[in-house]
């Protein structure tokens, strides 16, 4: 079946198809960034020292143009699943100064952002020193204005090479993933402040747990989207074509977690003081009737992820709603406020995914990705405050949550809902490029600011 954007985007379907101060973050290794956060404070609304207030973006989705992607292709195949292509985007490539300087202004102290592999390595063994140079004039920018960076390796697209030989699926993915990031962190380890390899790597199996309105009640999206793959391919006379969302999941995951740890290792070997972690998409699970599957739910998305991220320095948390679970996936509760992406307006999930992910891997959680998708800026400023007042219970509590990074700076290019969906803090007018900050960005960027609620 081909796939219904509006029933995707109402049933909410998770889819995702310094210079100046560089003496102190530069010389900041995992163990002193991380003991820094111990710090107690007395005020009651007050956040630990140090702690990290962010905004996020992903490269494909704010850069624009960038044509060597897979996603790029996709985008624009003649029967293309995306609502449009993602053309300029944000055109945050050249204009990423002034979207770090916006951040630095509004009060926040941490930029999360990717590095393109298309760009990086837009053939097979070849690498663009020019490209990372890009990369590393972005993290210099970060810390003249004291933001601290964390970059993401890869947030989902892959060059087109990779998409035409398998993509994850393919048995050298985990070594030519360590290769990139080998490359990557000799170019840009020094600035960087944590590392990411993968955005979301559990997103196909939390697929498998989705059913469309109006398919087989024992189809799932996984299944939907995977049966995309055979008409890609025909599409483009490559036989062995695939890419991160119709990918096999299990080998997928298989390969991802070595690329994971192979990456892990050489990030470390390039800079060993630097922390790495992964990203989970994580809901925020809730059992409901008796033969709820809930357990099974949380043993097949998260388990083997969260597992890994016992070894590694942070675990990043992205929470966007909850799902209830009985024998599978219930729709949100009847009355339910809904987002633009069909997800329940529920806060509080954040808290949960929180407690939950600290307790599974014992290491800090870093809330990489947090948001709403809303016309209404109202709302998304109410979701931050109940967002937040969940996390700071959390705190309370002795989680050991070491940041806040909020979804995202920028309304930005939705994947294959193209620039329908808001998440972002600051607006962007696509024809002018012009940026116009909300309520939202003004009032988290004041909470940054204070430290405190
Ligand atoms: C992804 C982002 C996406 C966001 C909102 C996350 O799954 O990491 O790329 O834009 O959710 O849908």
């Amino acid at each position: 079946m081909s796939l219904n954007r509006r029933e995707l985007i109402q049933k909410g379907t998770k889819l995702a198809l310094g210079v100046a101060v560089g003496n102190s973050l530069l010389s900041m290794d995992a163990t002193k960034a991380f003991s820094q956060n111990s710090d107690k404070t007395t005020s009651a609304k007050a956040f630990p020292a140090k702690f990290l207030w962010g905004a996020a973006t992903a490269a494909h989705q704010v850069e624009g143009n960038n044509v060597n992607s897979d996603n790029w292709l996709l985008e624009h195949l003649p029967h293309s699943m995306y609502r449009e292509p993602s053309g300029d985007a944000c055109d945050h490539y050249h204009l990423y100064e002034q979207d770090i300087n916006m951040l630095a202004d509004l009060g926040f102290n941490a930029y999360r952002f990717s590095i393109e592999c298309a760009r990086i390595e837009p053939e097979k063994g070849f690498f663009s020193n020019a490209e990372l140079d890009h990369y590393h004039r972005m993290l210099e920018a970060c810390h003249r204005r004291g933001l601290t960076p964390l970059v993401t390796y890869s947030h989902f697209t892959v060059p087109r090479w990779f998409a035409f030989q398998g993509a994850w699926e393919s048995a050298d993915a985990p070594d030519l993933f360590a290769r990139y990031c080998e490359k990557a962190t000799t170019h840009l380890g020094d600035l960087t402040a944590y590392a990411a390899t993968f955005n979301e790597p559990d997103l196909p199996y939390l697929f498998r747990w989705i059913t469309l309105p109006g398919t087989a009640p024992d189809s799932n999206l996984a299944a939907t989207m995977a049966a995309q793959k055979s008409g890609i391919r025909q599409q483009l006379n490559a036989p062995l074509f695939s890419s991160f969302l119709i990918g096999d999941a299990q080998k997928s995951r298989d390969n991802m977690m070595a690329g994971h740890t192979k990456g892990k290792s050489a990030i470390k070997s390039a800079r060993s003081s630097l922390p790495v972690g992964l990203t989970l998409a994580m809901e925020d699970d809730q059992p409901a009737g008796p033969d709820s599957r809930f357990a099974e739910k949380q043993a097949d998305v998260y388990g083997p992820w969260l597992k890994l991220a016992k070894q590694d320095d942070y675990i990043g948390v992205q929470t966007y709603t909850r799902q209830r679970i009985g024998l599978k996936a219930l729709p949100p509760p009847e009355g339910a406020e809904l987002t633009q992406m069909g997800y329940e307006f529920y806060p509080e999930a954040l808290e949960h995914t929180i407690r939950y992910a600290s307790k599974e891997t014992g290491v800090p959680v870093i809330v990489t990705e947090n948001g709403v998708g809303t016309e209404n800026d109202a709302r998304r400023v109410e979701y931050i405050q109940r967002a937040l007042a969940g996390l700071k219970r959390c705190l309370d509590d002795g989680v050991d949550v070491r940041g806040y990074i909020h979804w995202s700076l920028l309304d930005n290019f939705e994947w294959i809902f193209g620039y329908v969906p808001k998440f972002g803090l600051v607006s962007v007018d696509r024809e002018t490029q012009k940026r116009t900050v909300k309520t939202s960005a003004t009032m988290l960027g004041k909470i940054a600011n204070n430290n405190s609620l």
